[in-house]
């Protein structure tokens, strides 16, 4: 009788059952190395908790296929009975196989789980989204780290609650992993993209509808003279009122008021309307000198919410050298000490390189060279701190192999570097009754003259 023995004895039946059980001990033994801290390499994870899984299934899947294939074979040879091999439960052989198999199978069900279990977990780690797929999110990953939200990971903003947001994220995944394997990321990748709605990301952790006190901002520039020298402009923003108006910045904010907008361009610079409904269900539209009817419907419709402003709240990129060596100066990481300092900074971190690796030996070599021939004594420490803090403002912001740079995402929150509030507080989107958006300067912040 062809028993179950002599099914498994199949190649395709052996070879299942090896795998599975090499993958088995592997993964428990590695899984234990991961979760002890053994490895730090990014793609560890990769390996224990997707691989390892996927053979192990496989091997598996294998079993019954080979299993199968001999009882096929068995049963073409005349002399083999035809009939289901008989279970005699009487028999304690046959009743030992069948607890064995009833265990082994438990074993592999918990075996399955631990693996689903630990790779939706990594697959939701900032080492997965950064690293893993490195080269592409590299810009983000690196300017994340150093950013106000590097302890909140990539998912709490990019990924919504529940079932449905898990599998539109899943499917992004895959069509990212295929962009990558096909070597047709965007480069740089452009801003905006799809987010889950604000209510299931930003707002589990801030409350902007809460009643807080006016934020003072102190803006420090220097100078590209011999002394580097400073401008302070200090700010009172109205986050509570302001002189003006008893309406706050965050009053777009307030679920009270919705904000719709129409951009005609990808990344909504230009916004030739803008519409208005408030708590009790009055409209009030605005729009752009020469707006017509064509232009709204040609472009995108959108209701402003936290990215509108906050559009590079997770990993900004400096929006420029200036901005970033200033603020490098500030932090005492670059040392104002150092004659032209600011300028020479400037000059090292816009130059082109080919490769990040070529830009720290050359910033190096820039900056000493150019104290070399100044001639006179320079303070070494001071030159040795400036190397290491200009050489970071260039790791964080300029990725050659990305074509990310300075500028490539520019910021929506000011009016500075980017044209920002004022795409639409230009005093020039109208209403019917002939009232603007306004660009008076004290709505938003009230200048502290400092003595
Ligand atoms: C605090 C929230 C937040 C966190 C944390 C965050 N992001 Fe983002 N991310 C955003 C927002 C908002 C946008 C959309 C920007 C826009 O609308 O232009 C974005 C856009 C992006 C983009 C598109 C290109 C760009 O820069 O606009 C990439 C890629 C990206 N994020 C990757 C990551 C990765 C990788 C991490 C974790 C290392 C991460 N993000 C963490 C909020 C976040
Ligand atoms: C998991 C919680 C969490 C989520 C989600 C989150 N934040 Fe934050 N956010 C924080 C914490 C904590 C801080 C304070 C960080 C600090 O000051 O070191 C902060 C600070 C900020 C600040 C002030 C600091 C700065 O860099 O200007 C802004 C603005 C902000 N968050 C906006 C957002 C927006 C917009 C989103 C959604 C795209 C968001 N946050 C999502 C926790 C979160
Ligand atoms: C109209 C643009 C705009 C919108 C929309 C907006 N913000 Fe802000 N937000 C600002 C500005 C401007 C500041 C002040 C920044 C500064 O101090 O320079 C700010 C400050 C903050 C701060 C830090 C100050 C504080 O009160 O602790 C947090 C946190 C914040 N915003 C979260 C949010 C969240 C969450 C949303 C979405 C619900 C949102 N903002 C929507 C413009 C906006
Ligand atoms: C998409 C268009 C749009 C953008 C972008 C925008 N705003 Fe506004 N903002 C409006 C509209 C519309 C009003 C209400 C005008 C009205 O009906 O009086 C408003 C009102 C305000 C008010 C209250 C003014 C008052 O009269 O009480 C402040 C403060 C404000 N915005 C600040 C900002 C800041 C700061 C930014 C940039 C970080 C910004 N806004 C970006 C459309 C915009
Ligand atoms: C619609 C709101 C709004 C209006 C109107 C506005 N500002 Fe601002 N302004 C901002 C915000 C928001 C910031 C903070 C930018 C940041 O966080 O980097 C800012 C920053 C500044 C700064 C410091 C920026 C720096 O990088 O040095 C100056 C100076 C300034 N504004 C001047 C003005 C003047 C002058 C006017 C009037 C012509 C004006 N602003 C009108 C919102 C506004």
């Amino acid at each position: 009788m062809a028993g179950r023995e002599a099914l498994a004895r199949h190649p395709l039946a052996i070879a299942g059952a090896l795998i599975t059980t090499a993958s088995a001990v592997a993964f428990i033994a590695l899984g234990i190395a991961v979760l002890a801290g053994l490895f730090n390499n990014p793609y560890a994870g990769l390996v224990v908790f997707v691989a390892i899984p996927v053979l192990f299934v496989l091997g598996l899947l294998l079993i019954p296929v080979g299993m199968r294939l001999q009882q096929r074979k068995l049963l073409r040879d005349p002399a083999a009975p035809t009939d289901w091999p008989v279970f005699d439960f009487r028999r304690a052989s046959v009743r030992r196989t069948a607890l064995l198999i009833t265990a082994l199978t438990a074993v592999n069900i918990v075996i399955v789980l631990l693996a689903g279990y630990g790779s939706l977990h990594w697959m939701e780690s900032p080492t997965f989204c950064g690293q893993v797929c490195h080269t592409p999110m590299h810009p983000q990953f690196t300017a994340w780290q150093a950013a106000s939200h590097s302890r909140v990971a990539c998912v709490n903003c990019h990924v919504g609650e529940g079932a449905a947001g898990f599998v539109h994220a899943k499917m992004a995944g895959v069509r990212q992993l295929v962009h990558v394997m096909t070597n047709s990321v965007p480069k740089p990748i452009p801003p905006g993209g799809d987010l889950p709605p604000v209510a299931q990301t930003c707002l589990n952790c801030h409350t902007p509808g809460h009643t807080v006190p006016d934020r003072i901002r102190t803006f420090r520039e220097f100078s590209d003279d011999e002394t580097n020298s400073e401008t302070t402009t200090v700010m009172q923003m109205h986050m509570g009122t302001s002189p003006k108006s008893t309406r706050s910045i965050h009053w777009h904010a307030d679920p009270a008021n919705r904000v719709e907008y129409v951009a005609t361009d990808a990344t909504r610079e230009t916004i030739p309307y803008v519409k208005v409904t408030n708590a009790s269900g009055q409209v009030k539209e605005y729009r752009a000198a020469d707006t017509t009817d064509e232009t709204i419907k040609s472009g995108t419709a959108r209701t402003m919410d936290c990215r509108d402003c906050h559009n590079t709240i997770g990993h900004p990129i400096s929006p420029t050298a200036e901005q970033a060596v200033d603020r490098a100066i500030a932090a005492a990481q670059v040392a104002r000490e150092l004659p032209f300092v600011r300028r020479e900074g400037v000059r090292l971190v816009t130059a082109t390189y080919a490769s990040q690796d070529d830009a720290m030996s050359a910033i190096e070599s820039g900056l000493r060279s150019f104290y070399q021939s100044q001639g006179g004594s320079v303070d070494q420490q001071a030159l040795s701190r400036s190397v290491t803090g200009l050489q970071d403002v260039y790791r964080r912001n300029v990725f050659p192999s990305m074509m990310v740079s300075f500028g490539s995402y520019p910021t929506n929150r000011g009016h500075f570097t980017s044209t920002g509030c004022f795409r639409c507080h230009d005093d020039s989107h109208t209403a019917a009754d002939g009232s603007t958006i306004s660009a008076e300067c004290e709505l938003c912040h009230t200048q502290i003259e400092t003595p």
